[in-house]
C-alpha cells in the first residue's frame, strides 16, 4: 500500500509539474525514434500493481513498426494519465489498448467499459481542474487529460472521447510519425 500511495504521489507532483510547464509555455520536444508499442509495454508495466488491484484484465495489441519521430517521455505520459484513467474509472472491466499505423500516421485507442461520462461533460473534461466525478469518489486533481492534450497537441495530434454514461469510454489519439508530415 505504501509504494502505491509514493507513485501516487510521485505522480501527482510530477503531473503539477507538467501542468505548470505546459502552463508556462516551456514545454520543449525532445523528439527521436520512438517506438510506440514498446512505449505501451513499459507503461502497463509501470501501472501492473494498480492494474492488478483494479482487477481490469488488460488486452494490449500493437501493429509491428508504430514507429514514429515523438518525444518519448511525453508520448509515455499519454499513455499513462490514459491507462490511468481507465484503470480508475474502469469498474474492473477489461480494458482494451490498440496501435496502428498507416499512411504515416499512427492511432492508439483505449478501451474500458467502466463508468462512462456524461455527453454534455466530454468538452469539458479537457480542461485543467475540470472532473465530471465527486472528489469524494475517485481521487485526483483534474488535470490528467489536460496534460494529455496538450502534449499530444504539441505533437502536431489529435485526441478524441466517445463515451456513454455506464457503458464505458474510448479515448483516440491520433498522430502523425512525424511533426512535419
Ligand atoms: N476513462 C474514463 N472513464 C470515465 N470518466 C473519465 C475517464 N477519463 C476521464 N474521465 C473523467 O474526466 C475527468 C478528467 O480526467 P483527468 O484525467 O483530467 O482527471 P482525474 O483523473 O480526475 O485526475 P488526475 O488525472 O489529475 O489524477 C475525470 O475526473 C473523470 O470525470
Ligand atoms: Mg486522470
Amino acid at each position: 500500500v505504501i509504494i502505491q500511495q509514493d507513485r501516487r504521489l510521485a505522480r501527482f507532483v510530477d503531473e503539477l509539474l507538467d501542468a505548470t510547464e505546459i502552463r508556462a509555455g516551456r514545454t520543449s520536444l525532445k523528439l527521436s525514434v520512438v517506438n510506440l508499442g514498446e512505449i505501451i509495454r513499459d507503461v502497463v508495466g509501470k501501472l501492473g500493481l494498480e492494474l492488478a488491484s483494479s482487477g481490469s484484465a488488460i488486452s494490449v495489441s500493437v501493429d509491428n513498426g508504430v514507429l514514429g519521430f515523438w518525444d518519448e517521455m511525453k508520448l509515455s505520459q499519454i499513455v499513462s494519465n490514459l491507462l490511468s484513467n481507465a484503470i480508475k474509472f474502469g469498474l474492473s472491466k477489461p480494458i482494451e489498448i490498440r496501435a496502428s499505423m498507416e499512411d504515416d500516421v499512427a492511432t492508439f485507442v483505449i478501451r474500458d467499459h467502466g463508468i462512462g461520462i456524461a455527453e454534455e461533460r466530454l468538452d469539458a473534461i479537457f480542461d485543467p481542474f475540470e472532473r465530471a466525478v465527486s472528489a469524494r469518489h475517485y481521487g485526483g486533481l483534474g488535470l490528467g487529460l489536460y496534460v494529455v492534450r496538450e502534449l499530444v497537441t504539441a505533437m502536431a495530434g489529435t485526441v478524441q472521447v466517445s463515451s456513454r454514461i455506464d457503458e464505458g469510454s474510448t479515448f483516440t489519439v491520433v498522430l502523425p510519425r512525424s511533426r512535419t508530415t
